[in-house]
């Protein structure tokens, strides 16, 4: 999943031959996802249709404050469409459009949605190798980018002129990928490694049974969901579930039985700054594990159970810099049970879940939560669902990291 699924993103195509480029850009955007509005300049249409682009991006295309071919006349409102783009991408940007950015010329409709325009704005020159080389396009690329501006830059190849040199206009692979490299790197996790533990853990019995519990998973796929949104990237260490997460930022790594939980946990624990053990683990597993599929025979089967290790608590002995977050699942004296807990087992931060609400806990899709702090500091919130607990949680983590 790209980083841009969801965003707004405003295109302003100038008039350059490299406009053509602009229609598998704009594919590209709306396979990552995002919402696309295109703005050509008059110059632009010369060399892409708006037709094209309006039928690719689904919206359509302006260019003028008015839409002089309807009857009504409506009036395009530039400042609306500065404030619905996220990202603001000016592709190709000419030497004549950069120069007019630079001075504040507002003489067209996209020249006046950049100057309303409050999002991050990106752009790509294209143009022959003279005039990009020139002292003009020096200047121009230069004020844009202590307004701020992010350029794309040019490469280098055979230009439309016939000549070889520094011009062409990145290409919309290029493009895409720099822009969500860019967002990325500039989101508050970006940078952070998160380990989270999801689902439950299976204990085998005989080669077809096993003892396992109902957790379906979905708190910590969300957890790492709402981590990868602000740009952490994550080791995702799953138990078996039906939760599917299809994201470049999440790493996951399926695992069957407690030992091959705690074995990748420890792996990664040394590389990551938080882990979150939001599994629900198995706490017993059979002594003896059958070769064989176990016969009926009598009327009762007593299985023996020894203790699984347990991975929190290992992972409390053994923490350095990691921030180490527990989950708690109690019944009774819930508070302080939770904190003995997060003493116990050495950690920064426990989330105590509450199953004392219709809905709330495993399999279903909302949870209660109290995140209390090793400082003792306790944040209660009231029935969320999951998506929204992990949000939560999250800031919370963000918070201490920046403290
Ligand atoms: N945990 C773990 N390894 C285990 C058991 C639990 O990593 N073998 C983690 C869970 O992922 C969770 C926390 O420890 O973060 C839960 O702690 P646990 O002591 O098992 O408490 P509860 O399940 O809440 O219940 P109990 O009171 O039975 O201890």
């Amino acid at each position: 999943m790209s980083i841009l699924k969801g965003k707004n993103l405003l295109l302003g195509v100038s008039g350059g031959i490299a406009a053509y480029k602009t229609a598998p850009l704009v594919r590209l955007f709306i396979k990552a996802d995002a919402n696309v509005k295109v703005i050509m300049t008059p110059a632009a249409k010369d060399f892409v249709t708006p037709l094209t682009l309006s039928t690719l991006s689904k919206n359509p295309v302006l260019s003028s404050f008015t839409n002089e071919d309807d009857e009504n006349d409506t009036w395009n409102n530039h400042v609306d469409l500065g404030l619905w783009a996220d990202f603001f991408l000016i592709a190709p940007a000419t030497a004549n459009t950069m120069s007019k950015m630079a001075a504040g010329n507002s003489d067209n409709f996209l020249l006046a949605t950049y100057l309303s325009a409050k999002c991050p704005i990106y752009f790509a020159p294209a143009m022959d190798l003279d005039m990009y080389k020139h002292q003009s396009t020096k200047d121009s690329i230069a004020t844009l980018q202590s307004f701020g501006n992010v350029m794309i830059p040019a490469t280098s190849g055979e230009l439309a002129s016939g000549l070889v040199g520094e011009g062409r206009m990145a290409e919309p692979e290029e493009i895409i990928s720099f822009i969500e490299n860019d967002v990325t790197t500039k989101l508050p996790l970006s940078k952070k490694r998160i380990l989270i533990t999801a689902g439950p853990t299976y204990e085998a019995i005989d080669p077809v049974r096993f003892i396992g519990n109902h957790s379906s998973g979905k708190m910590g796929f969300e957890i790492a969901k709402a981590a990868a949104k602000l740009g952490a990237q994550v080791i995702l260490i799953t138990g078996p579930t039906q939760q599917v997460v299809n994201h470049s930022l999440i790493h996951v790594i399926s695992v069957v039985s407690t030992q091959e939980m705690y074995d990748a946990s420890h792996k990664y624990f040394k590389t990551v700054d938080v882990a979150i053990l939001s599994a629900a683990v198995a706490d017993y597993k059979p002594k003896f594990v059958e070769d064989q599929k176990i016969k009926k025979k009598d009327t009762t089967l007593t299985l023996e159970l020894e203790k699984t290790k347990d991975i929190l608590a290992s992972l409390g002995k053994i923490k350095q810099k990691q921030l180490l977050v527990g989950f708690a699942l109690e019944t009774n004296n819930e508070l302080k049970n939770a904190k003995i807990k997060l003493k116990k087992k050495n950690l920064d931060l426990i989330v105590l879940n509450s199953l004392q609400d219709k809905g709330a806990g495993f399999g279903g899709e909302n949870n209660k939560v109290t995140i209390i702090n090793k400082d003792e500091t306790i944040s209660k919130y009231p029935l969320k669902t999951k998506k929204e607990v992990a949000k939560d949680l999250i800031s919370i983590i963000l918070e201490k990291i920046n403290a």
